[in-house]
């Protein structure tokens, strides 16, 4: 269904967010040498480790600490963004709380909707547009690569509020994939499954990685490869088998959804 149409060995200018640590510090050592990179988290001191990793001559690498939780930490980060000529942004940046829902305090959900949630919707409604104006004067592609969950697809006991809100990000990503699909842009959603980070340790969970989970670099890279070829990216080798055909059926039922829409809505402009 989808062309081949983009490589990210072509980027030249991104904005990763969650990039402190895990996945995120793994898609900045990823990405080209030659492309400039903001770099943001909360942790000033791990971001100043990552960047002195993956600067090189001639590259160069910026950060904005933020808290994305926070509303004007957010504005932060997307104007600085919006001073870049962005053609990528990698959402990437996720939190959990692991436990009985009625167990967390309300202000734990709160963060984990507002940094997985908000962020990615604020995000990509900023700075998309140019990034699209840029590309079509350009004759370029613009991409957004947003870190999802194969917990989007299931719904998790204990994780109630963290799996419905990958469930959030799987299902923007792919109607705004459909909605976008006539742009200069790749949408794509990566529903990593159990990698090796302190995302377990630092949602409250004391029973380490998995046996099989990933490591950050092998998501990261299989993620660059994928924008423009692919949609929806599930990275799991135990639940993929049975979660990839509902993949591809979503994004099918995502393009007949905007065909329809584009049909029957006759008032509405592109
Ligand atoms: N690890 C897994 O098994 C797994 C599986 C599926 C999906 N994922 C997803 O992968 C993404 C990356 O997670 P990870 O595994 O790399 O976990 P991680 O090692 O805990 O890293 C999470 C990153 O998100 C940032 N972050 C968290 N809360 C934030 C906030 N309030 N404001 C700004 N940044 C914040 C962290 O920044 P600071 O450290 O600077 O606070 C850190 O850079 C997340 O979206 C997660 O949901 C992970």
């Amino acid at each position: 269904m989808l062309k081949k149409t983009r490589h990210s060995s072509q980027v030249q200018s991104v904005l990763v967010t969650g990039a402190s640590r895990g996945i995120g510090s793994a898609f900045a050592r990823a990405l080209p040498q030659d492309c400039r990179i903001i770099l943001t988290g909360r942790d000033q001191d791990a971001l100043d480790r990552v960047r002195d990793e993956i600067t090189l001559p001639g590259r160069e690498v910026s950060i904005v600490t933020a808290d994305l939780a926070l509303a004007a930490d957010r504005s932060r980060v997307i104007e600085k963004g919006l001073t870049a000529d962005l053609d990528m942004v990698i959402a990437n940046a996720g939190t959990g709380n692991y436990g009985r829902f009625l167990d967390r305090e309300l202000s734990q959900h709160q963060t984990t909707l507002s940094v997985n949630v908000e962020a990615v919707v604020e995000l990509l409604h900023s700075l998309l547009p140019g990034m699209i104006k840029r590309a079509k004067i350009n004759q370029r592609r613009a991409a957004a690569i947003v870190v999802g969950s194969t917990a989007g697809f299931v719904p998790v006991p204990y994780l109630a509020t963290y799996a419905a809100s990958k469930a959030f990000v799987l299902s923007f990503c792919e109607s705004l994939s459909a909605e976008l699909s006539a742009d200069p842009v790749d949408i794509l959603c990566v529903c990593p499954g159990a990698t090796e980070t302190e995302f377990g340790s630092r949602a409250g969970f004391s029973g380490g990685s998995p046996p099989g989970a990933m490591e950050p670099d092998f998501v990261a890279r299989k993620a660059l490869r994928a924008v423009g070829r692919r949609r929806t990216l599930m990275l799991d080798p135990v639940p993929a088998p049975v979660l990839a055909p509902t993949a591809l059926l979503r994004a099918t039922a995502a393009e007949i959804m905007r065909r329809a829409i584009d049909v029957f809505d006759r008032g509405r402009s592109r």
